[in-house]
């Protein structure tokens, strides 16, 4: 049953993903009508500030991050009229009881979502439920990382679970929240003419990339120590795999969904020491060019040698009838040649070419989801090219296009935060992590990491730039394929 809150308690909320991403969401929604008329947003993070200086703030960080064209001066004013601020140190628990001051009854409903360090989430929770901020109208949202191996997870799920039932917490994956990937179960789900190509019978491979141009940001202590294994495939890239080879869920919602999801992440063969010299590549970005921009390498961004990948391929198998030999190879680093999400599906040839005699080739059939920063799906056809040649047919390939941008081209785009932020205030949490898919997620990666661990396999570098190290082109031509571009 769904229930909406009507309190919205924001942990870290002077931070970078508040001010860059939650606040302009919250106001995105709110632009739209879609909060509850009497939500009210209470606001929480170490630094010394009133509700009056949080609000200037707040409203600083909507002019740098929302759309010139959809700032409304009667939005922002009704949206900034919903916010006040307790300034807390998360870390001290005797203080916890100014936040349930401020927070008031939470018998209509508390949302709290924790955008703060994980170090920080024990304690935090520890902190509400002493404060009374745990009871059964609360439900709590938590950002990742949630650990950095599977130990550490069960750690902090454990934690959680003590205070926060599983239906209660929300574990947020923000791809999760994008329009397109939802789409991905669209195009799935929602059309007959897929499914019954989707699976080994006629797919040869599919292949996720998830390229960055962006380095370090900024981000030394928590980059260096996390890796792009830890901080892109553990999470957003198995759940875009899960995605596109789980079965179809007999209905989209919660438990269908994720029961469905989980049950790929189960089947993914473990990479593990027999097998990640051959099946996964890293690397590291070495100093550059990114669009005519030198940039530096990323030990110097840095400021000392280290042993981080900044960059991962894998060749993956989910083990079962319907993926039968069907390998997903997997990319993804920073300081990559362009931004660009895209998943393919590499469809088998016609089983006979009728065109061979007359001399044409024919190319097998891709399907092509752009996720990012374009939208759109394109099925690569094959098609006679006009022309009247005496000896023979002339074929090209074609693209069909579903350019999304296109098709809706009315509608505001929005952030993967908005989605996530209505159903957290709601109560959905089916695009929400469950606690066996995160831990599934971390088994498969723990078995990379003792692998690479064992084999001393270190990150080759790439030139700032370039597709990866020149390894992750052999991880794919070794199969005779290439990684598309
Ligand atoms: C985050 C990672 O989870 O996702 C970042 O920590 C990464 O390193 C970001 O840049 C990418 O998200 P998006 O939405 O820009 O693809």
């Amino acid at each position: 049953l769904k229930e909406s809150a009507n309190t919205l308690l924001l942990f870290g909320a002077t931070g970078d993903l508040a001010q860059r991403m939650l606040l302009p969401s919250l106001y995105g929604l709110d632009l739209d009508g879609l909060l509850p008329p009497a939500l009210r947003i209470v606001a929480t993070a170490r630094s010394d500030l009133d509700t009056e200086a949080f609000r200037t703030a707040a409203e600083g960080a909507l002019k740098r991050f929302v759309d010139a064209d959809y700032l409304k001066d009667e939005a922002v004013a009704r949206f900034i009229a919903r916010l006040s601020y307790v300034a807390l140190d998360a870390s001290d628990i005797a203080q916890y009881g100014r936040l349930a001051e401020a927070v008031g009854s939470t018998e209509k409903g508390l949302a709290i979502f924790l955008s703060t360090a994980p170090s920080l989430f024990k304690t935090t929770i520890a902190g509400l439920q002493r404060a009374g901020l745990a009871g059964d109208n609360v439900r709590l949202a938590l950002e990742k990382p949630l650990g950095t191996d599977l130990a550490s997870s069960r750690d902090i799920n454990d934690a959680v679970a003590a205070v926060f039932p599983e239906e209660r917490t929300f574990r947020i994956d923000h791809y999760l929240g994008k329009e397109t990937v939802q789409n991905l179960l669209a195009l799935r789900f929602g059309n007959a003419l897929f499914e019954p190509l989707w699976n080994a019978g006629h797919i040869d491979h599919v292949q996720i990339t998830v390229a960055e141009t962006v380095g370090l940001e900024g981000r030394v202590g928590f980059y260096d120590g996390t890796g792009a294994l830890r901080d892109m495939v553990q999470n957003h890239m198995l759940q875009l795999l899960a995605l596109v080879a789980m079965e179809p869920p007999n209905q989209f919602s919660a438990t269908e969904v994720r029961d469905e999801k989980v049950k790929v992440l189960r089947a993914l063969r473990p990479i593990d020491a027999s097998a990640v010299e051959t099946n996964s590549v890293t690397g590291q970005y070495q100093a550059g060019a990114i669009g005519g921009s030198a940039v530096p390498a990323y030990a110097e961004e840095l400021g000392q040698p280290s042993g981080t990948e900044t960059f991962v391929a894998l060749k993956a198998h989910v083990d079962n009838w319907r993926w039968k030999g069907v390998p997903f190879y997997l990319r993804t680093g920073k300081r990559l040649p362009q931004r660009q999400s895209m998943i393919v599906i590499q469809f088998k040839p016609v089983p006979h070419s009728i065109f061979a005699s007359k001399g044409a080739a024919l190319k097998a059939n891709k399907l092509i989801i752009n996720l990012q920063p374009q939208e759109n799906i394109r099925l690569l056809t094959m098609a006679k090219q006009p022309g009247l040649d005496r000896d023979g047919i002339r074929l090209r390939e074609v693209p069909l296009d579903l350019g999304m941008a296109n098709a809706f081209a009315d509608t505001r785009r929005r952030i993967a935060y908005e989605r996530l932020l209505l159903d957290l205030i709601e109560g959905d949490p089916t695009l929400f992590v469950r606690r066996d898919e995160v831990e599934a997620q971390w088994e498969w990666i723990d078995a990379i990491r003792n692998g690479w661990a064992a084999k001393a396999m270190t990150p080759r570098p790439y030139a700032a730039g370039n597709w990866g190290p020149s390894a992750a082109i052999a991880l794919t031509e070794r199969d005779g394929v290439s990684w598309h571009e």
